[in-house]
């Protein structure tokens, strides 16, 4: 955010700096002239003084500009699910059970790949499947605008019940707006009780619909491999309800869900398309990562040219490793460049001036 130094605020107010910062003491801030006043310690120094604080809006380079869709070039797209849910109520194992029923079969070797994100096929329609990105990657997600899930699988464990993460969950989906269906696990242990689970859900607002709610509840049992049907057809019913369409003919934009940097392929990052098609060749921005798609491998670990809306790829040919999160979109390379460049120098003299150390620029300007 926002801040000012000691000295600045002192030079501004037009007071000794030496006021300013026994007037900090009071308030319980040891500072000394250099340091940064953020700016809601300004706002209250400011009453102090008597004046009023206005905080300048920060600029936000780091937002990638997005290009406006016409409603009569979107066109239906396989519907993203997100998994989520308290520690050990089986977002995994749901996930490789629907994975080994719809996914492996046709997989050779029966090598299951472990990337944060794959698609399924059922009764011929495809669904990409979000492994839980941690509570983290998910709000660094919805910070940046990106609203890259239509549908939230709730996993709640039968033999435990609501969670302090579930309900984190649940108010992570009402935030968003995304419609939550209920996996209600672990439904083959002796000491499962569903109908409380229901209970406590309807603390939270979700009413199962058999309680004359609104919420699907599913029972499932992820080892066993029960209800995983139900749970599907749920999906695509729910996403039938809703208008789950994109641009497939634009500049690929789209959300990192994960990144690592792989000691012989260099940089590499599950990227899930939003809206356009990624091809290999195109130049983009990451985060603040500038790239060059060199290649691409589908969830399968296959070699692909392209990507549409709704395909999670892994991708190669980044200059650096993005965060889990970071919006990504395809421009021209010099652009690209450009702004890469650009947010990577707001971000540092962001660093700079968090560490206390005086930035190049200042260094220049105040001499
Ligand atoms: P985190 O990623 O650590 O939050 O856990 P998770 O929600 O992904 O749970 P995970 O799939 O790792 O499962 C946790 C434990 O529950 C494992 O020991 C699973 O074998 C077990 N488990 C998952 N699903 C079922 C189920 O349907 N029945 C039974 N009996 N055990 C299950
Ligand atoms: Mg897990």
């Amino acid at each position: 955010g926002e801040s000012i130094s000691v000295q600045e605020y002192a030079k501004l107010l037009g007071i000794e700096a030496t006021d300013v910062i026994k007037k900090l003491i009071g308030l319980g801030v040891m500072a000394t002239l250099n340091n940064e006043i953020d700016a809601e310690t300004a706002q209250i120094l400011g009453a102090e003084y008597g004046v009023e604080t206005k905080i300048k809006e920060p600029e936000k380079p780091e937002e990638l500009e997005d290009i406006e869709d016409k409603p009569e070039e979107l066109i239906e797209r396989p519907p993203v699910v997100t998994v989520m849910g308290h520690v050990d109520h089986g977002k995994t194992s749901l996930l490789d059970a629907i994975r080994e029923e719809n996914v492996t079969a046709t997989e050779a070797g029966g090598i299951t790949q472990h990337i944060g994100a794959y698609q399924a096929q059922i009764n011929g329609r495809k669904i990409t499947f979000l492994d839980t990105p941690g509570h983290e990657a998910f709000t660094a997600m919805r910070a940046r605008g990106a609203q890259a899930t239509d549908i939230a699988i709730l996993v709640v464990a039968a033999d435990d019940g609501v969670m302090p993460q579930t309900v984190e969950a649940i108010n992570h989906a009402k935030a968003a707006g995304v419609p939550v269906i209920v996996a209600i696990n672990k439904i083959d242990k002796p000491d499962s009780n569903p109908d409380r689970v229901k209970q406590e859900l309807t603390e939270h607002g979700l009413v199962s619909e058999d309680w004359g709610g609104e919420t699907i509840c599913v029972p499932v049992s992820a080892i066993r491999k029960e209800g995983l049907d139900t749970l599907l057809e749920m999906v695509l019913l729910v996403a039938e309800m809703q208008e789950i369409k994109a641009n497939p003919d634009r500049p690929a934009r789209g959300i990192v869900i994960e990144a690592e940097l792989d000691k012989g392929r260099g940089p590499v990052a599950t990227m899930l398309v939003l809206k356009g098609t990624l091809k290999v060749g195109q130049p983009l921005v990451a985060g603040s990562i500038f790239g060059k798609v060199r290649a691409m491998m589908d969830y399968k670990g296959r070699r692909i040219k392209s990507a549409g809306p709704s395909v999670p790829v892994e991708v190669l040919g980044l200059s650096d490793v993005p965060n889990a999160g970071d919006v990504f979109q395809v421009m021209d390379e010099k652009k690209a460049r450009a702004v890469a460049g650009e947010i990577q120098t707001v971000k540092r003299e962001e660093e700079l001036r968090r560490s206390g150390k005086i930035s190049l620029d200042e260094l220049f300007n105040s001499m």
